[in-house]
């Protein structure tokens, strides 16, 4: 647990934050954490900071005689050891991975599941092979219809039933060149949560897509029907939909929830981020919805990245602000007011509202 609670010097605002950032645990076994809000001001999460979202505990690995299995209707089955994939053309790619449980918490009543507050969302520089480049040595079987990617770790999902983190992806997907076999994280190694020493890296998905500890690639002619698949679903009484692409959604980074702050200028800041079209505009308001100023916002490190903004706002007087914040995306996309309901609580992009006090500090 001490490396995870790593605390980093906080470059983000020396004078009024925290001193130090730790991930915030959410449960504890299997370890599930959020990234402090202040940390998601910036194009990067620090890998120590980015959040994590396990279903099970980090199975164990030994990278000497760990092999990446390619099965099923392929023209030539492949075992291969790290080094044989590092010696394909490989690319870095700045994705925003956020959990399809975040914000969940703030949902009335709150569904069962993994209780998220906002900081399930984190952002980093990915290397690995382009997931088409890789396949393309195997050779794809003409009838094949879904590529299932299975992970180490393993658990029971149903009293009695054991099974594998799997799950599947179209094979319409094969022919994005941004879909990644990743083996580092910000220029160093995957870490044990983050899925040393292979994962996939699926732009614009919610995170469930990027299956960690990936050990087996298998194309099948089959619907994929494995617990993890089936049960990312937005589930109501009268449908039922996969979930895929992440939607638009926003959030407050800087000042905190509960912040007490001096009357003086404040620096709003936080991210946006949208798996559907890129950010076009981003809102802020310090009057409870009242009115809305527009944000500067930083261009994003990718397609796939988030969109950092900030706004520099003069309170009038002291007294207690709400703030809030909502986006806009090129395709016509933006926030709702209220939490689009489903069973589970996933997708939750409703409007976050946070409260601070500004006055004198003695
Ligand atoms: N892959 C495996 N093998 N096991 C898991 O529990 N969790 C998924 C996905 N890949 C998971 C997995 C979910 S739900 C999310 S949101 C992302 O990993 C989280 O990735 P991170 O922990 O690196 O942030």
């Amino acid at each position: 647990m001490t490396e995870r609670i790593l605390a980093s010097t906080c470059h983000f605002f020396p004078d009024t934050c925290v001193p130090t950032m730790a991930l915030e645990p959410v449960v504890d076994y299997p370890f599930n954490a959020e990234t402090p809000l202040p940390a998601l001001t910036t194009e990067l999460t620090p890998t120590n900071l980015f959040y994590v979202r396990n279903h099970f505990d980090v199975p164990p690995i030994n990278p000497f005689t760990w092999r990446l299995q390619v099965s099923g209707l392929v023209k030539k089955p492949l075992t291969l050891a790290l080094k044989d994939l590092q010696t394909l053309p490989q690319k870095d790619l700045t994705v925003t991975l956020e959990c399809a449980g975040n914000g969940r918490k703030n949902l009335v009543p709150q569904p069962s599941g993994v209780p998220w507050g906002h900081g399930a969302v984190s952002t980093a520089v990915f290397t690995g092979i382009p997931l088409k480049l890789f396949m393309a040595q195997a050779g794809i079987h003409p009838t094949v219809q879904e590529l299932v990617f299975t992970g180490a770790d393993c658990g029971e999902v149903a009293p009695g039933k054991q099974e594998a983190y799997a799950r599947s992806l179209p094979i319409e997907m094969l022919s994005d060149p941004d879909i990644l076999l990743a083996w580092a994280m910000n220029g160093e190694p995957l870490t044990p949560d983050h899925g040393f020493p292979l994962r996939l890296v699926v732009p614009q998905w919610y995170g469930m897509a990027s299956v960690k500890w990936l050990t087996e690639i298998s194309a099948t002619n089959q619907p994929f029907k494995g617990f993890f698949q089936e049960n990312y679903r937005y589930e109501t009484e009268t449908s039922s939909r996969p979930i895929t692409k992440m939607r638009i959604r926003s959030l407050i980074g800087w000042p905190i929830h509960g912040a007490h702050l001096a009357l003086r200028p404040i620096e709003i800041s936080g991210i946006a981020w949208s798996g559907r079209g890129a950010i076009q505009s981003i809102y802020v308001s310090t009057d409870g919805g009242a009115s809305w100023i527009r944000a500067s916002r930083k261009r994003p490190a990718s397609p796939y990245a988030c969109t950092p903004w900030r706004l520099v706002w003069q309170p009038p007087c002291s007294g207690n602000y709400t703030l809030m914040v909502r986006a806009l995306d090129r395709l016509g996309n933006q926030q709702p007011w209220d939490p689009v309901q489903n069973l589970h609580g996933y997708g939750n992009n409703s409007i976050q509202q946070i409260q601070i006090s500004v006055g004198s500090i003695g």
